[in-house]
């Protein structure tokens, strides 16, 4: 499985950095799950440019396009310098501060411009009884893949975070059936871009309210790939607790 450690902007020292770092290389050594870092910017940079070891890094956000006078911003290619692979694309805290589907496909684009592997965030604010919901996360997909190219659809991970759950702990999250339903319908959409076998293995995770008390009944027979995880990835022995729950 593939676990992204999203340490949001809760991570605000060096020497906190660097223990998660020390932590994260430690599981990420047994070679049983892939584990991938998103720090802040600054220690970014920092710690991903000498990285040697099995960890990989991703960015928590990109810039619209391709950089300039834009005071502020983060492009592709910033990234890829400081070999990050992977970029967090339209978190629901980006999308809250304003960032629009339209903008997430622009970041899309521009992430695989950079040769970088985006993980794009969709997920609902709230469940309805209507079901409406699932309207609204198709049309967040729809978005992504109608506008990038069929080359690149196959190289997008798109990782589920229902709004409601995120930050959230595990008894208020997602349950695996819900969650199993969830990723069907997902790969259900993706079939109408890809072929039915590249649907059925496209990279999904799931974030929202992941701990290690819940880690491993979401990872069995759910049909996720992975987690993104947020809170409880910024806790050394939280997150290697997580990590150990999910079974190979
Ligand atoms: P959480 O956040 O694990 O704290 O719920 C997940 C996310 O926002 O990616």
């Amino acid at each position: 499985m593939i676990i992204i450690a999203n340490w949001k902007a809760k991570v605000t020292t060096v020497a906190d950095a660097k223990k998660l770092v020390a932590a994260s290389k430690k599981i990420a050594d047994m070679r049983v799950h892939q584990i991938i870092l998103a720090p802040a910017g600054p220690y970014l940079g920092l710690l991903s440019l000498d990285n040697k070891s099995k960890l990989h890094y991703a960015g928590q956000d990109i810039t619209l396009t391709e950089g300039g006078a834009q005071t502020g911003e983060v492009t592709g290619d910033m990234l890829t310098s400081v070999k990050a692979k992977y970029v967090i694309i339209g978190h629901s805290e980006r999308r809250a501060l304003g960032e629009t589907d339209a903008n997430v496909l622009l970041k899309t684009q521009h992430a695989l411009k950079s040769a970088l592997t985006p993980i794009v965030c969709v997920g609902e604010k709230e469940r309805d009884a209507d079901a409406h919901y699932l309207a609204f996360l198709r049309s967040q997909i729809d978005t992504v893949y109608k506008g990038i190219q069929t080359k690149d659809q196959g190289n997008i991970i798109l990782a589920y975070e229902p709004v409601w759950a995120i930050g959230k702990s595990a008894s208020e999250g997602i349950n695996a059936d819900d969650l199993t339903e969830m990723i069907q319908y997902i790969r259900k959409i993706l079939g109408t871009y890809l072929t039915k076998k590249k649907a059925d293995s496209a990279v999904i995770l799931y974030g929202g309210a992941v701990e290690p008390e819940n880690a491993k009944a979401l990872s069995v027979g759910t049909g996720i790939n992975g987690f993104l995880v947020g809170h409880a990835s910024t806790d050394a022995k939280t997150f290697t607790a997580l990590v150990k729950a999910i079974p190979h």
